[in-house]
């Protein structure tokens, strides 16, 4: 059956939650503040790059089924079933996350609730969140308790994100046992119905573990990528190779290969603030104790991105002052142009910053890297950016800096020296080129 949805926020979640809902065959109304965004959305534009997300939003505003709105009043005539997919960023000089914008939405849209309708809240939030603000919205709907809210989280990966919300590992609903009714259960898996049927487990929870399973997911990925890169300082001290290690302990099914790559770490919008989030409300909650360790997850991070500017630093013969080094990748991970807490960007600023002239390239994320760091010099090719560089270094994966043919950049060089951030290129392919190639905790005899 066909709802009649709204969503609040149209950045990365709520964009892709509305297009993609309205794939599903629903009806929905995207709801944002911003009038730029709002235009070039409703125009069938993405306003930020997203594989695949460009077809379907065209598709189903061309057909009619996804509209946009700044307007409240329209959004609560319009929709029964209203998603918050508004950002929750880390608080400024602080760990906690800043809830002003979910609760901006609460706060707007629960008195103009005259009809029963489910609200379910898809930002990341910190445990406690969704108790609260069910009860606020029931404060403050004219229909009273008939205005249910419930916590439903998301766990799309950017460049992934159209795949993971139409074909997710797993739908979670966290219900407000305060309040208990079986319409919330009823409205989701209406709204998902095409997504169940496909096979996808829903697991129904109450409110406070439907947050935690998004707090503790995002917080078991950063652990591990935090496991393997302090690993990787191991078998840099030991002359062992980090590739080869998490090849044989993925074949562990227990274990498993998938987020045990080695290099300049985790950053973006969710791992980073979302561990340090976890922190402060554990805090909160009197068991900080119980989540020290993810302070030494954070630390070991953060140490990649110095220890990448040590590594330039020697392979340029002790000093950046006055170098060329050449910089490919500037966002967090590869298909995305998202550069929030980018590893790539801090550490091109922070080599920059100590004397050497740094050319950075990006397929898809040069504007937004121009705005956040505006004094590097951006480059429009990998060869503009390799023209005369003391150093080449590869800090994302993208597809294209990993099929790179050493031959075609030979000549262009000052010197021969790539060092490979992501552990994304062959050792042997460069070596035999010419090249002087550095891995992150890479001996790659075998390679
Ligand atoms: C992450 C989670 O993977 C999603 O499940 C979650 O929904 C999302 O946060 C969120 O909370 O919204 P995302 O931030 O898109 O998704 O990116 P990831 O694919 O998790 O990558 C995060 C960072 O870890 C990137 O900088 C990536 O380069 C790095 N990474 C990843 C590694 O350094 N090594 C790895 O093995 C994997």
């Amino acid at each position: 059956m066909s709802r009649r949805i709204a969503v609040f926020g149209t950045g990365y979640l709520g964009a892709t939650h509305a297009a993609c809902m309205a794939e599903l065959g629903h009806e929905v109304l995207g709801v944002d503040v911003d009038a730029a965004k709002l235009e070039k959305l409703e125009a069938g534009e993405v306003p930020f790059y997203e594989p695949g997300l460009a077809e379907v939003l065209k598709r189903n505003v061309e057909n009619g089924r996804l509209r946009f709105t700044s307007s409240y009043e329209e959004a609560a005539d319009f929709a029964n079933v209203h998603f918050i997919g508004v950002g929750t960023p880390q608080k400024k000089g602080e760990f906690a996350a800043d809830l002003t914008y979910v609760e901006a939405v609460v706060e707007k849209l629960a008195p103009l609730l005259t009809e029963p309708a489910v609200i379910l809240g898809k930002s990341t939030v910190p445990v406690g969140t969704a108790q609260r603000l069910a009860k606020r919205v029931r404060e403050l709907a004219p229909v009273g308790d008939a205005a249910e809210l419930a916590w439903n989280p998301e766990f799309l990966r950017e460049g992934y994100a159209v795949q993971d919300t139409l074909h997710p590992d797993r739908l979670v609903l966290g219900i407000d046992s305060s309040n208990p009714s079986a319409t919330v259960e009823e409205v989701a898996r209406e709204v998902y119905a095409k997504i169940i049927e496909e096979g996808s487990p829903f697991l129904v929870t109450d409110l406070a573990t439907a947050e935690l399973v998004k707090t503790a997911a995002n917080a078991f990925l950063a652990t591990k990528i935090s496991f393997i890169n302090a690993i990787a300082e191991v078998c840099d001290a030991a002359g062992a190779d980090v590739v080869t290690l998490a090849n044989a302990i993925g074949h562990d099914v227990r274990i498993g290969r998938q987020f045990l790559n080695a290099g300049i770490g985790f950053g973006g919008g969710c791992l980073p603030k979302d561990i340090r989030a976890f922190m402060a409300r554990a805090g909160e909650l009197g068991a900080d104790e119980a989540l020290t360790f993810l302070r030494e997850v954070d630390a070991i991070n953060m140490r990649r991105r110095t220890h990448m500017v040590e590594i330039t630093k020697s392979a340029v013969g002790g000093t950046l002052l006055g170098s060329r080094i050449a910089v490919l990748g500037a966002a967090f991970k590869p298909n995305s142009d998202d550069v929030r807490d980018s590893p790539a960007l801090n550490i091109a600023g922070q080599i920059q910053l100590q004397g050497a002239s740094v050319s950075v390239y990006d397929p898809k994320a040069i504007e937004n890297s121009r705005s956040v760091f505006p004094t590097l010099y951006y480059a429009r090719s990998t060869e503009e950016a390799c023209r005369n560089a003391d150093a080449v270094l590869v800090l994302t994966e993208w597809a294209e800096f990993k099929e790179m043919d050493p031959s075609t950049l030979n000549e262009v060089v000052g010197q021969k020296t790539i060092i490979d951030g992501r552990n994304c290129l062959s050792p042997r392919r460069w070596r035999n080129a010419g090249w002087h190639y550095h891995g992150i905790g890479r001996n790659a005899l075998f390679d």
